[in-house]
């Protein structure tokens, strides 16, 4: 059977990561969450002190940056990180790591070079734009603010971190507001891509779609 390339795209909170995750154990695909890179590389940065404004700072923090996969774990140079990547700290300064050029160049060219064999799904913001244009099936996610921030807060809560609603929300629309107006790969549904509203649809329904989606491709 023909291995393909699942790019998932979306606004944040819109499910992609869990959604993904359930399609690549469905099809039996491995699962990328680009995003978990640049959150490691944003905390990476932060522990450093990098001032995102000094080209050498980032150059050199990028130069020393080490992120690779074991399972589902992330590696940040040597050590699993999970919690650690989803603080409010990273939250607030991930999008503004993300729109750095270099940043880009670097995390993409891992990303590429993951995806060579094919058989994965990723979900990000640029999967189906830059990272593979020519990914066989692209997915672009949305779901209304509200709902957003709700499945945020019981994400967070699972995790006992208590997080009131509306700075939850107003976290996800400035990174939104960040992550599509930027110069650098701007958050757009790719060509081709297939548009799921997640408002109403519950989690086994989101999956389905995209499973039966892949299916026709393979
Ligand atoms: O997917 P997640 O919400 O964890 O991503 C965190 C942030 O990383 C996003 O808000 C975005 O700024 C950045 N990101 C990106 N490109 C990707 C994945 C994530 O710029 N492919």
């Amino acid at each position: 059977m023909q291995k393909i390339i699942i790019a998932i795209d979306g606004y944040s909170g819109t499910g992609k990561s869990s959604t993904a995750k359930a399609v690549a154990r469905n099809l039996g695909y491995t699962y990328i969450d680009s995003g978990a890179m640049y959150r490691a590389a944003t905390l990476y940065f932060l522990q450093q002190g990098v001032d995102l404004e000094k080209p050498q700072e980032v150059a050199k923090a990028l130069a020393a940056l080490d992120i690779s996969f074991e399972g589902q774990d992330l590696i940040l140079n040597e050590k699993v990180v999970r919690d650690e990547l989803r603080t409010m700290a990273v939250n607030d300064q991930v999008s503004q790591v993300s729109a750095v050029k270099s940043v880009r160049e670097a995390l993409v060219e891992q990303q590429q070079a993951i995806g060579q064999d094919r058989g994965i799904v990723m979900d990000g913001r640029d999967i189906g734009t830059v990272v593979f244009p020519d990914a066989e099936l692209k997915v672009f996610m949305t779901a209304n603010s509200r709902v957003r921030a709700l499945r945020r807060q019981r994400e967070l809560e699972q995790k006992g971190i208590r997080e009131e609603l509306n700075v939850i929300e107003e976290n996800l629309k400035q990174r939104d507001q960040i992550d599509s107006t930027r110069e650098e790969s701007p958050l757009t549904k790719a060509l081709g891509a297939v548009e799921i509203d997640t408002s109403d649809l519950s989690f086994d329904e989101q999956v389905g779609k995209i499973v039966e989606l892949a299916k026709k491709k393979i």
